[in-house]
């Protein structure tokens, strides 16, 4: 029997509204006019980072920008713009993670992959333009008044984007199928750092930036990173179960490949059993970690619920 109950009513609303105003903000932010200091923007390019952010995608880290910067009474469009920058860096990241030399997707939300629907030459660029367009976004004035937090915002993003998180995390993903020395078997910790590194710290930044955008003190940043690590955590292992217990048509990705290609995953090590028991006790951290917040933080909780019981 399926247990799982659906995502509340607000939740879902508020997730839809959020997903709606941020594909409006980066259609307008994509289009063919250059802006000052850029030259040109050539067509193919902008259509390909217009392919891979546009038209799908659950819009779950600007949906975590807002609504912590919510929590602080943060206006609306600046951490929308925030979470659009983010949106940008993820995007560009699912691009590059489905390139040939990388997971060698052809399917992604349903759609050909970016190197599927233009090239691979134009999938490289295109995420490479959307990683910098992130930082064009996230620097501007309209995210805060105030440039000493849109410096917090871009420091945070640079670090939970580069080497010591998304893309070295994707390295150590790489490395553990063994393509670059002989095939190990990592353990359990080695797999939570891969997995905090390759998808956390882009949840854990959007969970920050609330915070920083509403200029917290330390006890609200810190609950909001707690909260932000265990969601993070959490969203990798359901993204794994969906790998081995969903299928393609419903997930819009190829389902049953990490198997198939030797990914370190948590239910690969422990099975799917401890790995879902790892999920309820990540979404009870996540809980406890919003009791300062009291009933402002509900909609948190649901989505922290909901990455653990997603389908897709
Ligand atoms: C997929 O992320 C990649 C992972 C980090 C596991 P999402 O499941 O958030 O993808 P979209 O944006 O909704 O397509
Ligand atoms: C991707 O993890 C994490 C990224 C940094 C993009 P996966 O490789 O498991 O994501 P999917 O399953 O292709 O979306
Ligand atoms: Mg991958
Ligand atoms: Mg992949
Ligand atoms: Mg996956």
């Amino acid at each position: 029997m399926d247990a799982r109950v659906p995502p509340s009513r607000e939740f879902s609303a508020r997730l839809d509204a959020i997903a709606a105003e941020t594909d409006a903000l980066l259609d307008a932010l994509l289009d063919g006019r250059a802006a000052a200091g850029e030259i040109a923007r050539p067509p193919r390019l902008l259509e390909a980072m217009r392919h891979a952010s546009l038209g799908g995608g659950k819009r779950l880290r600007p949906f975590l920008v807002v609504e912590t910067a919510a929590l602080f009474g943060v206006p609306h469009q600046g951490a929308l713009l925030a979470g659009a920058a983010l949106e940008c860096v993820h995007c560009y990241s699912l691009v590059h993670d489905d390139l040939p030399a990388m997971d060698n997707d052809d399917l992604r939300r349903g759609r050909p992959t970016v190197h599927k629907a233009f090239d691979e030459a134009t999938a490289i660029l295109a995420g490479d333009s959307l990683l910098t367009f992130a930082f064009d976004v996230l620097s501007r004035p309209a995210v805060h008044a105030d440039p000493g937090v849109r410096l917090a915002l871009v420091n945070e993003l640079a670090r939970a984007s580069g080497l010591g998180g998304m893309a070295g995390g994707q390295m150590l993903d790489l490395a553990a199928e063994g393509r670059f020395e002989k095939k190990r078997q990592l353990d359990e910790k080695e797999v939570a750092t891969l997995q905090a590194m390759k998808t956390g710290a882009l949840l854990r930044f959007a969970c920050r930036a609330g915070a920083i955008l509403g200029g917290a003190d330390k006890a609200g940043l810190d609950a909001l990173d707690r909260y932000g690590r265990a969601v993070g955590q959490a969203f990798q292992i359901a993204d794994d179960l969906l790998d081995l217990e969903s299928d393609t048509a419903t997930l819009g990705k190829q389902a049953g490949k990490d198997a198939a290609a030797g990914k370190a995953t948590l239910p690969s090590l422990l099975g799917a059993p401890a790995a879902r028991t790892r999920l309820k006790s990540l979404v009870d951290d996540a809980d406890a970690a919003l009791e300062p917040f009291g009933g402002k933080a509900a909609v948190l909780s649901a989505a922290a619920h909901f990455i653990a019981e997603r389908r897709t």
